[in-house]
């Protein structure tokens, strides 16, 4: 998919005061620091679009983009950052779940998750809810130009173990780099066949 025009809309804390539009979106969501404002500048080849940050809690707000006139990406703040808490309540922020909970629009979750780390407890704690709450999501590898090919693909494997002793089946996968680009074409690819779907 050709990103022809890519521009902000609007941010704010409070789900009732997003676009008030169906076109269909897709979240992007993980831990602070991540990568989301990243990728999301380096999927629309827009330096500037989303604000990053070297230090975590850069995002603060949800923040609405909208693609090509027809799609919106949604720029989310970070979990875990304040302090990994085992109570999903208090760690992923109240408009994160509202926003999850409430957005009918938004038709894929991209749960971004750090190539080089073994399987964090919030990461697999927010995928179970996501699944409870019916959200359907994909998993975005980041961060890959930090890792030898071999160790990546060792970290790969065993996330999918990890996933596997929950889940019955690994859901959807990409591995990316906003460095070198890596990743770029199939998650569009993906954006765009499920639009196709949603127009039909
Ligand atoms: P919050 O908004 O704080 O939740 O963080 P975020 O997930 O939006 O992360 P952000 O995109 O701001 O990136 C955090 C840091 O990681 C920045 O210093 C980025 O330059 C760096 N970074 C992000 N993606 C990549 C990547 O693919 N490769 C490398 N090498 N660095 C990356
Ligand atoms: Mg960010």
């Amino acid at each position: 998919m050709k990103i022809k025009s890519a521009e902000f809309v609007v941010s704010n804390s409070e789900v009732s005061k997003c676009p008030d539009s169906k076109l269909p979106e897709y979240a992007f969501i993980g831990r602070s620091n991540v990568g989301k404002s990243s990728l999301i500048n380096m999927l629309t080849e827009r330096k500037n679009l989303a604000k990053t940050s070297g230090r975590p809690g850069k995002t603060q707000l949800i923040n609405h983009f909208l693609i090509n006139q027809s799609w919106h990406l949604v720029d989310l703040p970070g979990y875990g950052y304040a302090r990994v808490s085992k109570s999903a309540k208090k760690t992923f922020q109240k408009f994160i779940t509202a926003y999850f909970e409430k957005r009918e629009q938004m038709i894929c979750a991209f749960v971004l998750i750090d190539s080089r780390h073994k399987p964090q407890p919030i990461d697999l704690e927010f995928m179970q809810w996501l699944g409870e709450h019916q959200v359907p999501f994909c998993i975005i590898f980041t961060k890959a130009d930090k890792m030898k090919p071999k160790a990546l693909e060792r970290n790969i494997n065993d996330y999918q173990a990890e996933m596997l002793q929950t889940w019955t089946e690994m859901p959807q996968y990409f591995i990316s780099s906003s460095s070198n680009g890596m990743g770029r074409d199939e998650i569009l690819d993906y954006i765009d066949s499920i639009n196709e779907q949603f127009a039909q």
